[in-house]
């Protein structure tokens, strides 16, 4: 089974876009994914997937209320299934109060059972939830978390349940990509939690042309610290319009989705965007991506074909192959 957690430390990483077209990938490589979105706030991947019709409705069965063990239904009933085959759970207001809701929980729990708040498993509900109660390694062959990093009872319960992450990285300045802290905040978290978190890999993102930019990248790419197996360019305009098409980069390509000025208005329309081949070639590093957490992180067994079927175009055939060099055939 594939599970990971798109983490970064800092925000605006491009976390929810990776997440999004990771699944997609995944999904489209056969494997059966599921995404959990856990931010509360606006521009998350519920809304990116267009799901979440309940999420500010306080009487709704929700995530939350599920880890907490207090459901109000079905933990099926949770599930929707998104236009691209991802199955999602999404997000809920009451993300941003998990930790009250939890404090209350652990005060009755530990007063009726006099136990230390101390001794609570406070970041183990999770895991129970999906691998105890739920059993979902039954049913699904990835499961990916979109997480709040401020929110550190979630992030922790995110990791515990998972125990691998995927990390972004975004240039700053210059173009300098720093991963500080990152080794620092993964062994404080294994020592909290008493388990050994992996890293599948790092990930810079939104790279640009220019030297310095191609320095930082190279210094990355080189390093033994980490894996780096793809760096996706600066692709702002197709990643951007992943929230009109309402799904990942992939369904942007394939029913050009674009975003345009019309009669002084701003219009998002399908069958608009010209194909470019730094586009496709986004696409084969995002479907490299899920390759190797699929195959180098957790072993599975996916089709190393990306199979793309762009409207009103040739369809296109990619094949990623065991030297990690691509083949493209057009047909
Ligand atoms: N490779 C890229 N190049 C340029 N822009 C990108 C790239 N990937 C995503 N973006 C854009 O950057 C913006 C922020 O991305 P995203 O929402 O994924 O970040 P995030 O890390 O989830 O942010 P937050 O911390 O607020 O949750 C979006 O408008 C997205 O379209
Ligand atoms: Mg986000």
């Amino acid at each position: 089974m594939i599970t990971a957690v798109v983490y970064s430390e800092s925000g605006g990483t491009y976390k929810t876009t990776m997440t999004a077209n990771l699944a997609v990938a995944l999904e489209r490589m056969g494997q059966n994914t599921l995404v959990l979105d856990f931010d509360p706030q606006e521009g998350n991947l519920t809304s990116l997937f267009d799901a979440g019709e309940h999420r500010s409705d306080p009487d709704a069965d929700n995530l939350v209320k599920h880890i907490l063990d207090m459901p109000d239904g079905e933990f099926g009933d949770l599930i929707e299934t998104t236009a691209e085959g991802v199955d999602i759970i999404p997000s809920h207001d009451m993300l941003g109060d998990f930790t009250s809701n939890l404090e209350q929980k652990i005060s009755y729990e530990t007063g009726m059972q006099n136990m230390s708040r101390d001794e609570y498993p406070r970041f183990e509900l999770l895991y129970e939830l999906l691998w105890e109660r739920e059993n979902l390694h039954e049913q699904y062959d990835a499961i990916l978390i979109d997480p709040n990093a401020r929110a550190e009872d979630l992030l922790y319960n995110a990791i515990f349940a998972l125990r691998t992450l995927v990390a972004p990285v975004k240039p700053a300045g210059k173009g300098n990509l720093s991963l500080d802290g990152l080794d620092e905040l993964v062994g404080n978290m294994e020592t909290q939690l008493d388990i050994e978190i992996g890293l599948s890999c790092v990930v810079p993102s939104g790279v640009g042309q220019t030297n310095a930019h191609r320095q930082y990248q190279q210094q990355f790419e080189n390093t033994a610290e980490f894996a780096t197996p793809v760096t996706i360019g600066n692709r702002e305009s197709l990643m951007d319009a992943m929230w009109e098409a309402r799904g990942s980069a992939f369904k942007v390509v394939e029913e050009r989705w674009k975003t345009f000025e019309r009669d002084g208005e701003m219009v998002s329309e399908p069958g608009q965007r010209r194909v470019r081949d730094r586009e496709i070639d986004t696409l084969e590093k995002l479907y490299e991506l899920a390759w190797f957490i699929a195959t180098q992180t957790f072993d599975a067994d996916v089709d190393p074909v990306l199979k793309l079927e762009i409207d009103g175009h040739e369809n296109q055939q990619i094949e990623l192959t065991d030297d990690e060099s691509m083949e493209a055939t057009t047909s």
